[in-house]
């Protein structure tokens, strides 16, 4: 892809953008009662579903912990879009303000504003913790956005908004997840869409013009970000919620084939993409597997 395709992807980005982009403070209807006996996870996508902890919760518990599970992913979505933010912001202090790579960074942006605080209106509505990462993740998270530079930079932001893209866009259309959730869910794929096209065109640009001696180190830093994003999108405290004990939970959380199922579906278009531009090997692969995303 050369520098006038993606001029072109950055061009129609904002021409759809300015024809179709949400308000969730105006779009979404905070005061409206939850519905009664609706989940807001699909059961079989629970961390813990199928195991002999999850056979023992009593189907309130198991509601319960979805919800958890869901402001989990949510608030994963939020710290990531700190990262990706900072990211952003560098490439348009870096870049012509007056080219499309610029004007729509910055319209990515702002959308990113908005989805971290609809995330945090959800969680708050929900009453539940907001469960950020640990704070050495969270200093990870500053050291990659300082780093990350064309293809790591392009493919941690893909990282960062396809897993959880792909698993929303299972339950947008499913009666039996909360209005709300959906809702907002809607919003995020939406504009996640926009988002994923973006950084797909600026990742094959910057792969046919990187150095080849980059390449171990793009393919590290992006391995250890999947790594990091497995790990932390059910945060372990998300069990104090139903009574389990964090620690047990979460390793019996990691070795459930039907969470690591989950994982490698939300990471599969993801992978099959990094992978088709070469950007998943030596030294990456170890890191790859463990994160469960590769099947
Ligand atoms: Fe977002
Ligand atoms: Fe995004």
């Amino acid at each position: 892809m050369t520098t006038t395709e993606t001029q072109r992807v950055a061009d129609r980005l904002l021409r759809s953008t300015a024809a179709r982009a949400y308000d969730p403070d105006v779009d979404i209807d905070w005061s409206a009662p939850l519905a009664p006996g609706k989940g807001y996870v699909l059961p079989h996508r629970c961390s813990l579903y199928g195991t002999s902890l999850y056979d023992q919760l009593s189907p309130e518990q198991r509601v319960e912990l979805g919800k958890h599970e869901a402001v989990s992913v949510a608030s994963t979505g939020i710290f990531l879009e700190a990262v990706l933010m900072r990211m952003l912001t560098r490439e348009a202090y870096t870049g012509d303000p007056m080219s499309g790579h610029v004007q729509y960074a910055l319209a990515e942006l702002g959308e990113e504003t908005r989805h971290t605080i609809m995330f945090a209106k959800m969680i708050e509505r929900l009453g539940t913790p907001c469960y950020l990462p640990a704070p050495s993740i969270r200093r990870l998270g500053h050291l990659l956005s300082a780093i990350a530079h064309g293809p790591s930079l392009w493919g941690a932001v893909l990282i960062g908004e396809e897993v959880i893209d792909r698993l929303q866009r299972e339950i947008v259309d499913d009666e039996s997840i909360q209005p709300l959730v959906r809702m907002i869910c809607r919003i995020h794929i939406t504009e996640e869409a926009r988002h994923v096209g973006f950084a797909r065109a600026e990742l094959a640009a910057s792969v046919a013009r990187m150095p080849r001696y980059e390449l171990p180190f793009h393919r590290l830093a992006l391995a250890r970000t999947a790594l990091i994003l497995s790990r932390i999108m059910i945060n372990p405290r998300v069990y104090l919620a139903v009574g389990l004990d964090p620690r047990v939970a979460r390793r019996a959380a990691l070795a459930n084939p039907h969470h690591r199922e989950t994982l490698r579906y939300g990471g599969e278009k993801l992978v099959a993409f990094l992978d088709q531009a070469g950007l998943i090997g030596h030294p990456g692969s170890y890191l790859w597997r463990r994160s469960f995303f590769v099947g």
